[in-house]
């Protein structure tokens, strides 16, 4: 497959067998830029390694502890750092979504079913957290102690996105049991536990974000809520609970209608939330890197927010351009990998009025895991197109590869549009690669200015951003390599 050369100054599409469209480059390269003409296999090397450290950091993550015998098997700690800042915490989130990390990991690879018995003990975990009594936000309760025991203390308390996502990897979980031919009712009851909870509340406007800052209807919650009622109503039809299944079905037609409500046409980029009700109201911009993340975590095969949607598309370019500026480190073009000079793309925070610093307040910084998802999202985009076979040559698209043309300044070896996604995936990772310590040590965040890790270390969100990128990448060279 062809679809799209570039040749100098001109980027030509064709819709396979179509009639070619010819756009003008009018994005001049920032000085310095570099192009990839070696040293791609030498950040593949890195992404490896970093991949296999990544993956033994997240199991060390997950109770139990030699060190601290108090906590319960299959709890996930967010960070081991216990002060500035304390992380040590099983939060609904993030311990849902490394969970995903895993059931990923098992089903592309069967010799990793020993993994089962970590998920097993996540099923208990979560079958005791769903038990807890007196809780002020019952299953939206953000984060527990490792031990088990409610965290009591004020918090943005409230998170909606935590039942859904648990709900969602439960529910695939059980397809990966269902497929071995083995029993999953001791799952359902969990999972209908958090689904009727998410059918029940998703519309209301309390839930506090994804960064525990503002609450609202946020559109990661709300994508997280869709993927787990939609996932779930095909399980329990699969069971013969049929009601069950109706029932979500029904709030699933309402939520897609809301979720139309978040694009912004005249602002170019889809809208973080809706119906504000109080905490940070500094994000003017409602330019949020969490959107970006909803269409990675939660959105599905239909073209609803998926990646290659333009309104993702448009989002992403409205990210790249709003952060670039703002953070020193991104007038670093270029790394050095094993002695390859590699080009950088753009290193992402989270929004740009943010002013957490990993520890406190002050101005906010880079994040590890928002620019792995960065990288995820244009490897991604090329694994659609090369399912496809073909793509349309959107503006959005177009605009995004002009854009990104100022840093890498891809020549005629470039074989087509799947090899350039590839590449400015890989301006992320070496991204990555530059801010993280030589020994793989990863952080929260990255110190906008001298570009050192700051924040939580070995935050077990920022190793599994990287091999959720790691692992769609090597989807996409292999589908590369088979298309030759
Ligand atoms: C599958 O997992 C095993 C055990 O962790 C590992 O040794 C092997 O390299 C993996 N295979 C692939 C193709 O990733």
């Amino acid at each position: 497959m062809r679809v799209l050369s570039l040749l100098a100054g001109t980027i030509i599409v064709s819709h396979l067998a179509s009639v070619p469209v010819v756009i003008g480059l009018r994005q001049k390269p920032l000085s310095g830029a570099h192009p990839w003409t070696s040293g791609q296999d030498e950040l593949e090397q890195w992404i490896r390694s970093q991949d296999t450290y990544s993956r033994a950091r997240i199991l060390s993550n997950i109770a139990p502890f030699a060190n601290d015998p108090s906590a319960m098997p299959g709890a996930v700690c967010a960070s081991p750092s216990r002060s500035h800042p304390d992380y040590y915490y099983a939060w609904t989130r993030d311990s849902a979504l490394v969970m995903n990390e895993l059931l990923s990991w098992m089903e592309h690879n069967s010799s990793m079913s020993g993994l089962q018995r970590t998920v097993e003990d996540y099923v208990s975990f979560t079958r005791h957290l769903q038990g807890l009594k007196g809780l002020k936000y019952g299953l939206a309760e953000a984060k527990f102690h490792m031990d088990g025991r409610p965290f009591t203390k004020s918090w943005c308390n409230g998170q909606t996105d935590g039942p859904a996502i648990r709900g969602y990897t439960l529910t695939r979980y059980a397809r990966y049991l269902m497929q071995r031919g083995r029993d999953v009712e001791h799952l359902y009851g969990l999972i209908t536990t958090d689904l009727d909870y998410v059918s029940e509340v998703w519309m209301q406007n309390w839930h506090c974000d994804i960064w525990e800052e503002s609450r609202g209807l946020h559109f990661y919650t709300l994508m997280a809520q869709r993927r787990a009622l939609t996932e779930g109503a095909r399980l329990a039809r699969r069971l013969g609970d049929s009601a069950a299944a109706s029932a979500y079905e029904r709030e699933v037609g309402l939520m897609d209608r809301r979720l139309g409500d978040f694009w912004d046409e005249r602002a170019g980029h889809v809208m973080t939330t809706l119906e504000w009700s109080g905490g940070l109201g500094s994000k003017l911009s409602q330019l949020d890197a969490q959107v970006l993340l909803a269409s990675l975590h939660s959105s599905m095969d239909d073209g609803v927010y998926t990646v290659e949607s333009r309104e993702m598309l448009s989002t992403a370019l409205r990210l790249l351009r709003v952060f670039e500026p703002l953070y020193p480190v991104n007038q670093v073009l270029s790394a050095e990998i094993n002695r390859a000079v590699v080009p950088v793309g753009v290193a992402l925070g989270r929004y740009p009025e943010d002013v957490y610093n990993g520890v406190g307040t002050s101005r906010g910084n880079p994040w590890s895991l928002v620019t792995s998802a960065l990288a995820e999202f244009h490897y991604r985009l090329a694994i659609e197109y090369a399912k496809r076979g073909s793509v349309r040559a959107s503006d959005e698209l177009l605009e995004l590869i002009q854009w990104t043309r100022r840093r890498y300044r891809g020549q005629v070896e470039f074989k087509g549009l799947l090899r350039y996604l590839l590449g400015v995936g890989d301006l992320y990772m070496a991204r990555v690669y530059l801010h993280t310590a030589r020994d793989h040590t990863m952080y929260e965040q990255w110190d906008r200015h001298s570009g050192y890790g700051q924040g939580a270390i070995h935050l077990t969100w920022s190793y599994a951003a990287h091999t959720a990128a790691s692992r769609a990448r090597s989807q996409l060279v292999d589908l590369i390599a088979s298309e030759v």
